[in-house]
């Protein structure tokens, strides 16, 4: 079974999908995480963000792989060609050079193939997955059992992903987190190609003002009500 979490740039997608992963024992798979290692790759070897054929070339040679730190449940890891980037994909330079990299099409498709071969091989074994992004319930799973658009206010999710940054131990500045999510928001739902909006048939719901708790007990509400069905 596959749980699709969509939606933009910091609106709790991570947290609430970590969260119903675990409370669920399924497996979790970030996908902004590969798409973000294709940038930093592409940095370090001198690639153009816009230079398609050498970015398939990355997304379809340079395995991305995920990888746990000791005690944890779910991977927090990162790593891209057998070199870890955990903390090289979350830098304010690769926000911003992300956006081109997965406007692309020869992205795209690379990287969803390998999304849906991580989702079949963990149904063979008969264990879920959790899947969050921008077009999980749209593109990646149309099919996906239960679908999740989560969303919160512009400032409200400037304001997590600088309380976010500043934990990393990041400079911070608000109105600069802000200015970048607007951009972001406008670059994912405009892009020609899988443009972050929700699925028809996915629950809408924002999480401005409600608990990470609230949101986790109505994925894993909706988790349960397809298996009763
Ligand atoms: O969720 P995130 O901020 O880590 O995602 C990083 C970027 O990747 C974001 O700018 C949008 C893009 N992305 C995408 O186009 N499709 C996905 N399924 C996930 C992320």
């Amino acid at each position: 079974m596959v749980v699709a979490i969509d939606g933009p740039a910091g609106s709790g997608k991570s947290t609430i999908a970590k969260r119903a992963a675990e409370a669920l024992g399924f497996h979790y798979l970030d996908t902004g995480a590969m798409y973000r290692a294709i940038a930093v790759q592409a940095r370090a070897q001198g690639v153009a963000l816009d230079n398609a054929a050498a970015l398939r070339a990355i997304a379809e040679t340079d395995p991305i792989e995920f990888g746990y730190t000791d005690g944890d449940v779910l991977p927090s890891r990162v790593f891209i060609a057998g070199t870890e980037v955990t903390d090289a994909i979350r830098t304010p330079e690769i926000d911003v050079a992300v956006s081109p990299v997965s406007a692309l099409r020869e992205v795209r498709e690379a990287l969803v193939a390998q999304q849906r071969m991580l989702a079949e091989g963990a149904a063979d074994e008969g264990i879920g997955y959790v899947v969050e992004g921008r077009d999980i319930g749209t593109v990646v799973f149309p099919d996906a059992a239960v679908k999740v658009f989560l969303t919160a206010s512009a400032e409200e999710r400037a304001r997590r992903r600088a309380a976010q940054n500043l934990e990393r131990g990041l400079e911070v500045d608000y109105e600069a987190t802000l200015a970048d999510i607007v951009r972001r928001d406008e670059y994912d739902s405009q892009r020609e190609l899988s443009p972050l909006r929700p699925a028809d048939d996915a629950l809408i719901v924002d999480s401005t003002i409600m608990t990470i708790e609230y949101v986790t007990n109505l994925i894993v509400e909706q988790v349960e009500q397809v298996r009763s069905a």
